[in-house]
């Protein structure tokens, strides 16, 4: 049995679903989780590969392998740490809070006393570990509980955000979709390489690039808006240069999400993951009679959108999709379609650990999204 601990991102619940999607998918058994603080512990019958899966996780920032116990964490530090090569200077980290740095100290002592060359770096984040390079060197360490993981993986900052600010064409006045959100979107509907992905409402191509970023090879973007199908083609054909796809199927076409079945085959389509519009940009000085408005037509659209899913969905597709939520005053105002859609033939696919739905807010924020999960009704 081997344990892992996986550090969450802020939106905790989100994170903790998408790595049970991804397990799910992967085939591998969770013997064991539990959640201490920002950390989700799993234990799981085969290992895993921690840098393989921080690179396909969008809601997780570190992957920890829990050491064997030489009895308490100072000595367990103390025991790996030696096994080491000693053959340079030996650089290492230990987090886990105040309590952390303490032992780390002590653990630097008695090294020193065996005759090792150390230094103990203090990290601050996640990127004092990458500049020091400490997970090639297996050399950052979290306390747990009282329990030692050593470091295997990183979240890759720096390349996500090259995909997200480095790509030719961004559209901040749409509301930007977060990639990380939209990575964890697509885990959540556990897509194979092979899957059909569609994503009707494709803005400038957010969702799509992390699809194609995670090795999807038939990926079909839509959006009503010229100016959008532009962004996707620009954004998209880069990224394919970037990634050196080879396999890729690639489809954008300019159409009202209510038409696709003009463009799209009947029960073609595995994967359905999007973020619809969600109205105009909120300002935060709206009245509620118009934010009851626009959640009325706001419905109407997201009801005939499903409507025209059940008819280009094959009968074992899943879907994600985002509705929004608007914040008046001290409320909030919601989209109830839920009801409708179960009439027009689909079924929720409940989350592992979370009730539906799952909600991605940020405080400053007047609009939050909701994150539902459904599939064809058997
Ligand atoms: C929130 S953005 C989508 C962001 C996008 N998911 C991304 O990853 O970048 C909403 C998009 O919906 C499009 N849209 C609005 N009404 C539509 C409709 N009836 N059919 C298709 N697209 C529509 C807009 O043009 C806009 O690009």
């Amino acid at each position: 049995m081997s344990t892992y601990a996986f550090q969450l991102g802020r939106q905790r619940d989100l994170s903790q679903e998408e790595i049970a999607a991804v397990f799910i998918q992967k085939h591998v058994h969770i013997s064991h989780s539990r959640l201490v603080g920002e950390y989700l512990l799993v234990s799981v019958d085969t290992p895993i590969d921690g840098a393989e899966l921080m690179h396909q996780l969008g809601g997780t920032r570190l992957i920890g392998e829990k050491l064997d116990p030489k009895g308490n964490a100072e000595e367990t530090v103390f025991s790996y740490l030696s096994t080491l090569p000693s053959d340079q200077k030996l650089h290492f980290s230990v987090s886990g809070g105040t309590h952390a740095s303490k032992l780390a100290i002590a653990v630097k002592k008695k090294l020193k006393k065996i005759g090792r060359s150390v230094r103990y770096v203090e990290t601050k984040n996640t990127a004092t570990i990458l500049h020091n390079n400490l997970v090639a060197k297996g050399s950052h360490l979290t306390i747990i509980d009282n329990v030692v993981y050593v470091t295997r993986a990183i979240q890759p900052i720096e390349e996500m955000s090259e995909r997200d600010y480095g790509r030719p064409s961004i559209d901040d006045k749409s509301g930007m979709l977060p990639p990380k959100l939209a990575r964890i979107m697509i885990n959540l509907a556990m897509p194979k390489k092979e899957d059909t992905l569609l994503d009707p409402f494709c803005g400038s191509g957010t969702l799509l690039g992390e699809a194609m970023s995670l090795g999807m090879e038939h990926i079909i973007g839509s959006d009503i808006s010229e100016r959008a199908i532009d962004d996707t083609t620009k954004n998209l054909n880069w990224l394919k240069e970037k990634l050196a796809c080879s396999n890729l199927t690639l489809k954008i076409f300019k159409k009202d999400v209510r038409q696709t079945t003009e463009n799209i085959e009947k029960n073609s389509i595995d994967i359905i993951a999007t973020e619809p519009y969600m109205g105009v940009p909120r300002s935060g000085r709206e009245q509620k009679v118009f934010l009851q408005k626009q959640t009325e037509e706001l419905k109407q659209l997201y009801i005939d959108a499903f409507r025209v899913f059940k008819k280009i969905m094959k009968p074992d597709g899943r879907i994600i999709f985002v509705i929004p939520r608007f914040r008046y005053k001290e409320e909030w105002i919601t989209i109830d379609c839920q009801k409708h859609i179960e009439e027009l033939g689909f079924e929720l696919l409940q989350y592992e650990e979370s009730d539906m739905p799952l909600v991605y807010a940020r405080d400053e924020q007047f609009v939050a999204r909701e994150i539902w999960r459904w599939k064809l009704a058997e």
